[in-house]
């Protein structure tokens, strides 16, 4: 691994790393039935306190420069959602990924910071590739991927309990070789 960082920012975006403090916000986006819809669906309070310690704050400890970041509108310093480049559960491959709360959507913020994700994980962090999964018929997420230059291959599935129950699903990879954007 060669530099990582602890915030990044884009265009009208920044992530910073997750803190304790930020359990009502996961909380919050994690309690939205139509946000989890395609994420194995609602999580209570304390379901939501699980995910923020092991894909956030225990696994920054475990793999410096990766995890679960917190999307920051930059003009209004709202938290819009948040954005991953981290292991797939169960996997040694590296995704990228991202949830908004609704009324952010629609306007281009989850492909913007996950180009700047994949720019990070490609040339900060010297990754080979970057994939991404999606349910089949998450298509929003799906085109979010190819604008993010990023190519289906086909589907997988995966035995984490934390995926096993969505069945197949789509199956996207990026090459630092050869992504551009
Ligand atoms: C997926 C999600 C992050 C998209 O966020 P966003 O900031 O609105 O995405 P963007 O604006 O960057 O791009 C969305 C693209 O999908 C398209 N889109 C949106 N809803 C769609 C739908 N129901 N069907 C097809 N395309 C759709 C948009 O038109 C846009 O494409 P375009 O730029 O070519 O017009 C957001 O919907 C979300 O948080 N969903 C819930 C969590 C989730 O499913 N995360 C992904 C898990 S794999």
């Amino acid at each position: 691994m060669r530099t990582a960082a602890d915030t990044l920012e884009s265009t009208r975006l920044r992530v910073r790393r997750f803190t304790l403090d930020d359990l009502d916000l996961i909380a919050r986006l994690l309690a939205d039935p139509v946000v989890t819809q395609h994420l194995g669906g609602v999580k209570d309070r304390a379901g939501a306190e699980t995910t923020l310690r092991t894909r956030a704050l225990d696994y920054y400890d475990q793999h410096p420069g990766l995890g679960m970041w917190a999307t920051i509108e930059r003009a209004t310093g709202r938290a819009v959602g948040f954005h991953v480049l981290n292991h797939i559960h169960g996997e040694s491959d590296i995704q990228v990924g991202y949830a908004l709360f609704q009324d952010a959507w629609g306007q281009g913020y989850a492909t913007e910071m996950s180009v700047r994700l994949m720019r990070y994980g490609f040339e900060d962090l010297g990754l080979p590739v970057i994939c991404a999964i999606t349910n089949l018929d998450n298509t929003a997420s799906q085109r979010v991927l190819l604008k993010a230059g990023l190519t289906r291959h086909g589907e997988r599935t995966f035995p984490h309990p934390a995926l096993s129950g969505q069945g197949p699903m789509a199956w996207f990879e990026a090459h630092r070789a050869t992504w551009h954007l």
